[in-house]
């Protein structure tokens, strides 16, 4: 199959054509790739269960693994569930359009091949013009992950995508790159007490501030073969996984930097290719090595925005080891920990 790959422009005309194709492709049971706010996503219609089986075969994915469905307005809610909770409104109103994901009940309308088999919905209104124009043109909802093979680091640019997925989708719309970098946090509606499930630019803390209280799924940072089964199925692979073995070295930012200096130098002296993923601050520790730095410790937005792609540009530099300085906890940086602990499968050093 061959991929079609349109640029949005800027220009209105220009940009109302590549949806109008984007539209039909998926009237037509086929699948888009196309910008959010948070990464890319691999489209299909949304009450179509056969779109649905492309979505898994295109990307490899494990078909117990659900899908999230995009919306365009936050009264779409009532077409995917009959028991839309109060609470659910609450969120929707004060983070809508944007990178968060609810989780509801979901009607007999969902197909079971979209949400994995469960009796729950995963969705979401995004925060990109060209991604709420494409699914409103659509004239249904958009399911969709995110659009990498399944395994590899999800995509923050149409040229990550069309690296995993071209020959295997029908289109690719071109947004540029992408704001966040990291998937929506995602937040679990069903039970009395909201659940977050994966942690994401809208925090604990920011979500908290609107609905008064919020659990943590037990198995948020612990590991993929830990004992705890995430309730969000996705959680528990082994995600965003570079080739390289990674590791996250922790503690004080000279401590770690010397750390790492010490590993590469060892990797090196044994003919390993070593990676170094570095802030800033740090970056002018090391004279041997691959580095990429992410960017500042006090911006933790621009490490989340270029996390995913620095995994990417250390497979094709072809490195054997790969050693990230852990981050901060705090705002998007707890999302940020998570990626990187699930890209490292685990492996910490504390120093
Ligand atoms: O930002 C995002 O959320 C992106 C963009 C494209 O919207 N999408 C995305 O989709 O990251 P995906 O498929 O890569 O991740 C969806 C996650 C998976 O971990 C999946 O297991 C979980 O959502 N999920 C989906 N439906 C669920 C449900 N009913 N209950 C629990 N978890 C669910
Ligand atoms: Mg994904």
């Amino acid at each position: 199959m061959d991929t079609i790959i349109e640029k949005i422009t800027g220009d209105s005309g220009h940009d109302r054509q590549v949806i109008q194709k984007a539209a039909a492709i998926i009237k037509k049971g086929g699948l888009v790739a196309f910008p959010t706010e948070t990464v890319y996503g691999l489209g299909g219609d949304a009450f179509d269960a056969d779109a649905a089986s492309k979505i898994y075969a295109a990307k490899g994915r494990p078909s117990d693994n659900p899908l999230i469905v995009h919306i365009s307005d936050i009264s779409d809610l009532t077409e995917l569930s009959d028991d839309v909770p109060e609470v659910v409104y609450t969120l929707a109103e004060r983070f809508w359009p944007g990178p968060l994901t609810v989780i509801i009940k979901k009607n007999c309308r969902v197909p079971d091949t979209v949400t994995g088999g469960l009796d729950t919905v995963a969705v979401r209104l995004p925060d990109n013009e060209t991604a709420r124009k494409f699914i409103k043109a659509s004239g249904t909802f958009i399911a969709a992950p995110s659009a990498n093979l399944s395994g590899r680091p999800s995509p923050t640019s149409a040229e990550h995508v069309a690296e995993d997925l071209s020959g295997r989708i029908d289109m690719i719309i071109d947004g540029g790159d992408i704001d966040i970098g990291l998937e929506s946090t995602i937040v679990d509606m069903t039970g009395d007490v909201p659940v977050l499930l994966r942690p994401g630019f809208v925090t604990a803390e920011m979500l908290c501030g609107a609905v008064g209280e919020v659990a943590y799924d037990p198995a948020l940072m612990s590991g993929v073969d830990g004992e705890v089964r995430p309730k969000a199925p996705g959680m528990k692979y082994r995600h965003y996984a570079p080739k390289a073995e990674m590791t996250v070295v922790e503690g004080e930012r000279g401590a770690v930097a010397d750390k790492i200096k010490q590993l590469v130098r060892n990797d090196i002296s044994q003919g390993r290719k070593a990676g170094i993923m570095v802030s800033e601050e740090n970056k002018d520790f090391f004279c041997e090595g691959e580095m990429i730095c992410l960017g500042s410790r006090t911006n933790p937005e621009e490490i989340a925005r270029h996390l995913f792609g620095a995994l990417r540009e250390f497979d094709e530099r072809g490195v054997d080891t790969i050693y990230a300085e852990a981050f901060p906890l705090e705002g998007i940086g707890y999302a940020v920990m998570n990626r990187l602990l699930k890209a490292a499968g685990q492996r910490v050093i504390k120093v």
